[in-house]
């Protein structure tokens, strides 16, 4: 270097030191986390748990790797894992033993996510345990409620067959919402995007003597391709169609925020905004416009998109995994279900 012929003159020499250096704070690890402005810790991630009838099972879901459908007492045993890693909140996604065209499983009190939510309850008093409300699950046609249809006395020849029903499925949530409230649910979390979904499971639960039940709404849940993945771990798929007649469509912002604002006056506890990390603007405008606890849900192809990359070694699965988590805190979301909870714990320390 020092053999080059000086290209100006000397002129360097004159230059003005920075006013303001922000490397000095980066300088070493101590100072960066002095400075850290957004924290993550196991306490604001939830876990999902998708729980299946039987004994001792533990069946890995091949387009989640690391992910497994598990019989009760092993969703109980996770519970006990999750727990000792400092997670306080698991979500319950039940495989039911029959499907039918109104999901009647979802709301048996001997379904498969009452008995689950009674089994991690056992193992683990303290946790928070929340239940997915939806029929997607256990209906047979895989749609989130019931259907249009000629053999109904209330068919709608407009609307064609098929489509889903939104207050006909309200009847079935409030029933249902009360059945996991019983068994022990903390937080009932709808997810259907069904008009007045809140309000309904709001009136349920109080006139069933569960005013302490709170409701945790998804609700901007958007049709997402994220979605892909979870449709092998909960055996959900659509049979016909997609849920683009209740799902929002990604492209709309304000939409979003009126869903919310509708939630939050039927009586939401927590907002949530689904899917994550496409939607981190939303997440922003909901922080921003809401004083209410906010989940963001980092779904099933956030997840395996990033596995399946960092199985063919292209990219780092834990600090992927802990720049999108502190990436979404950042945006705003107070808790986030991510199916890296247990994993993220442990990383975390
Ligand atoms: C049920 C439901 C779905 C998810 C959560 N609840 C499926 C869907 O809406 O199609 C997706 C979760 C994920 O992809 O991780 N309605």
């Amino acid at each position: 270097l020092s053999s080059r012929t000086p290209v100006t003159n000397g002129i360097t020499n004159h230059l003005p030191t920075p006013v303001q250096r922000p490397r000095r704070l980066r300088i070493s690890p101590a100072l960066r986390d002095l400075v850290r402005e957004t924290r993550l810790t196991p306490a604001q991630l939830i876990a999902p748990i998708f729980v299946r009838h039987g004994r001792d099972l533990r069946v890995a879901i091949r387009s989640m790797p690391g992910q497994y459908q598990m019989s009760p007492d092993q969703a109980a045993r996770e519970a006990r894992e999750l727990a000792e890693r400092g997670i306080r909140a698991v979500l319950l996604f039940g495989i039911p033993a029959h499907k039918d065209a109104c999901g009647s499983e979802n709301a048996d009190p001997d379904g498969i996510v009452p008995q689950a939510i009674r089994a991690i309850k056992d193992a683990v008093p303290g946790m928070v345990v929340i239940s997915d409300m939806c029929f997607c699950e256990y209906t047979d046609h895989g749609h989130c409620g019931v259907l249009n249809s000629p053999d109904r006395s209330d068919f709608q020849p407009q609307l064609g067959e098929g489509y889903l029903l939104n207050d006909p499925t309200l009847a079935l949530l409030a029933e249902a919402s009360v059945v996991h409230a019983r068994a022990g649910a903390d937080i009932i979390a709808p997810s259907g995007m069904i008009d007045g979904m809140v309000a309904t499971i709001r009136a349920a639960l109080d006139s069933a003597g569960l005013s302490h039940t709170s409701i945790m709404s998804y609700a901007a849940k958007y049709a997402s391709g994220f979605y892909g993945p979870f449709r092998d771990a909960a055996e959900s798929p659509p049979q016909f169609g997609d849920r683009s007649q209740y799902q929002m469509d990604p492209a709309n912002a304000r939409e979003a925020l009126r869903e919310v604002d509708l939630d939050v006056a039927e009586g939401a506890d927590i907002l949530m905004v689904k899917p994550a990390l496409a939607y981190l603007d939303i997440i922003r405008q909901v922080r921003d416009r809401h004083t209410l606890p906010l989940a963001a849900y980092q779904v099933s192809g956030e997840y395996s998109m990033v596995k399946a990359a960092a199985l063919q070694g292209w990219l780092d699965e834990q600090r992927i995994a802990l720049e999108t988590l502190t990436a979404i805190r950042r945006a705003g979301a107070d808790m986030i279900i991510t199916y890296w909870a247990k994993e993220a714990a442990e990383w975390l320390g």
